[in-house]
């Protein structure tokens, strides 16, 4: 076990938006012991932060003195809990998608709708990683995390999460105090859901599948996000850039009815759900550039960082949006990412 220790590091190699300044110093940890080590060794007020793989945060320009702490990919394991009912337990550093890749290939259901989702294990209980209908809450157990404020490692169950739609109390009383070291989902070995989703079922159509196995799930999920988002090795993005917007039912219903191409998904008797994406596309934004930053061609959620661009241009364009957007339908836009500040 080790700490590797890198200084000056340029914060563009780890984001997957390619933005930010340089850190002072980086430190890889390959294990629990050497996270409280880390710590024991830290002067208190010395400013850190976990990073994984930088896919969901933006970070800002200049030089800082913070300490990136990192984790290496480490082993998965399962432990059977009944019949129908696995555990995997993944380590922090784990890449997300090789663990839905590994469940797949073991005939465990759950994950297999969050295929092809960039980042690692320990982001997606804090985000509460979601997509083509099921979310990380829906297949959680427990997770691990060090206690900075105690140095004792401590268990969380699915409520003392506090799960809410890409968020979590990690986001919240549980920041810059918990680090997570390891997650357990609760996978089946049940027939897997297909995913309720027009492209899935025009994915299994045209491959005339009729009773769709794990892997052909995962191979629709892969195939319709290769047409929604880019792939962050060849354009610079952090997926969707803002949270859709939750709507009084009535208010959305107005706004369907003057702006067809909106999407519009009803929640329950008083609240719909409004596609980000669509907001942005139906106010004519899709594909435009703006300086350093534009809007994806091929889906409106996405920014795209063309090369080179600063926090304040990006700041600028994401003013300008959910400006636009709150002006043409009254609905104000969050954005997604984490927008760091050291
Ligand atoms: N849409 C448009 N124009 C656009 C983009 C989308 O009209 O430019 C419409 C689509 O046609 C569709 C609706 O908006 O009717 C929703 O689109 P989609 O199903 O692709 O999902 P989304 O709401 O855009 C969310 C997540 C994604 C996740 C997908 C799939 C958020 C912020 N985003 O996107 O997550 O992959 O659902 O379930 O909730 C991410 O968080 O980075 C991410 C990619």
């Amino acid at each position: 076990m080790a700490i590797i220790r890198t200084s000056a590091v340029p914060l563009t190699s780890i984001s997957t938006f390619r933005m930010g300044g340089t850190v002072a110093e980086m430190a890889l940890v390959e294990s629990e012991q050497d996270l409280q080590e880390l710590f024991a060794s830290m002067p208190a007020d010395r400013k850190w932060i976990v990073i994984g793989g930088g896919s969901n945060v933006v970070f800002p320009d200049g030089d800082s003195d913070i300490l990136v702490i990192r984790f290496a990919p480490a082993d998965i394991r399962f432990e059977k809990i009944d019949e129908d009912t696995t555990h995997l337990i993944a380590p922090a550093g784990a890449v997300w998608d090789s663990v839905v890749a590994f469940a797949v290939e073991h005939g465990l259901s759950g994950i297999e709708a969050l295929s092809a989702i960039p980042g690692s294990v320990g982001a997606t209980p804090i985000q509460n990683v979601g997509a083509y209908g099921v979310e990380t809450s829906d297949v959680f157990h427990s997770l691990r995390a060090f206690d900075v404020t105690t140095n004792e490692f401590v268990s969380f169950s699915k409520d003392d999460c506090r799960f809410g739609y890409r968020d979590s109390i990690f986001k919240h009383e549980g920041k810059k105090r918990f680090v997570i070291t390891e997650v357990s989902y609760a996978l089946s070995t049940d027939e897997p859901n297909v995913p309720q989703y027009p492209g899935v079922a025009d994915y299994l159509a045209s491959q005339s599948i009729t009773r769709a196995s794990l892997s052909d799930i995962r191979n629709a999920i892969i195939h319709i996000r290769s047409t929604k988002l880019p792939d962050p090795r060849e354009i610079a993005s952090v997926g969707s850039f803002f949270k859709n917007a939750i709507v009084p039912r009535i208010d959305a219903e107005k706004l369907k009815a003057e702006y067809p191409t909106l999407a519009v998904f009803p929640i329950n008797e008083s609240l719909s759900k409004v596609g980000a994406g669509s907001l942005i596309d139906t106010a004519g934004l899709k594909g435009k550039r703006f300086g350093t930053i534009s809007v994806y061609k091929n889906n409106a959620l996405v920014l795209v960082n063309e090369g080179g661009a600063t926090r304040e241009e990006l700041k600028n364009v994401v003013e300008m949006i959910i400006g636009e957007v709150q002006k043409k339908f009254g609905i104000t836009l969050e954005p997604e990412p984490e927008l760091l500040e050291f």
